[in-house]
């Protein structure tokens, strides 16, 4: 199943994304039921954002003969989930390319201001030769995945991929603004932020919800 382009997003309408996240906007969806679902939506977006690495043929020997069969060629990739929420997606994306290096990326939105603050950033010394794969589940004003692509951007990387579960039209556009080289890979955009820096309709707080903070 393709996606949809809306605002040069691609939104993916495969129906067990679309039903596991109906799932998880519900408030009644547990704790355990929001992570365990994040990390399978996780597997399937993953399967989406490498859809089109390109392969190359190698000779090699079945029982029965040799022949050239396709293989993923040129870059690895870096996983880089920002802090927490982002870990959501982490474990499914493993599962599915587990020699993927990972780059961690610690920012929480300031509730007064809703800028992002950083306390931790570490990525792999050769970011700049492998596809990033940026992950967060909540993109609301873009703050934090823009600051995020500032700081693998500074720190070498030249081809990254921005994956989440939510964008708010608002937060596409100021991502877009601030880095067009972007492409984005969302299950939904939704209708607006609220006054709180909030995606409505939204799913709430996504690492709160992951965790059973508050
Ligand atoms: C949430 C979410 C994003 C950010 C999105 O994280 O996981 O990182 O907000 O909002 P923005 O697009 O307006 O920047 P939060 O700051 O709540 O941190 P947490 O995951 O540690 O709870
Ligand atoms: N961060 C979240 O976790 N949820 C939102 O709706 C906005 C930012």
């Amino acid at each position: 199943m393709g996606d949809n382009r809306v605002q040069g997003v691609h939104v993916i309408k495969h129906p067990l994304v679309q039903h596991k996240l109906t799932l998880m906007r519900q408030k009644s969806c547990s704790t355990m039921s929001f992570r365990q679902l994040l990390n399978e939506i996780g597997m399937l977006l993953c399967y989406e954002v490498t859809r089109d690495l390109p392969l190359e043929m190698l000779e090699i020997e079945t029982p029965i003969t040799r022949m050239q069969a396709p293989s993923i060629s040129g870059k690895k990739l870096v996983f880089a989930p920002i802090l927490r929420a982002g870990t959501g997606f982490l474990d499914g994306m493993l599962e599915l390319v587990p020699s993927a290096r990972v780059a961690h990326i610690g920012l929480y939105r300031d509730p007064a201001t809703l800028k992002a603050v950083e306390y931790y950033f570490k990525a792999p010394l050769d970011i700049a030769e492998r596809l990033t794969i940026l992950m967060d589940p909540m993109l609301a004003t873009a703050n934090s995945a823009i600051a995020a692509l500032d700081l693998l951007k500074a720190k070498g990387a030249q081809e990254i991929r921005f994956v989440c579960l939510l964008a708010a039209p608002e937060g596409v556009a100021a991502l877009t603004a601030a880095h067009p080289d972007i492409e984005i890979w969302t299950a939904a955009i939704d209708s607006h932020l609220n006054s709180h820096g909030y995606i409505v309709p939204g799913l709430g707080d996504a690492g709160d919800r992951m965790y059973g903070t508050k």
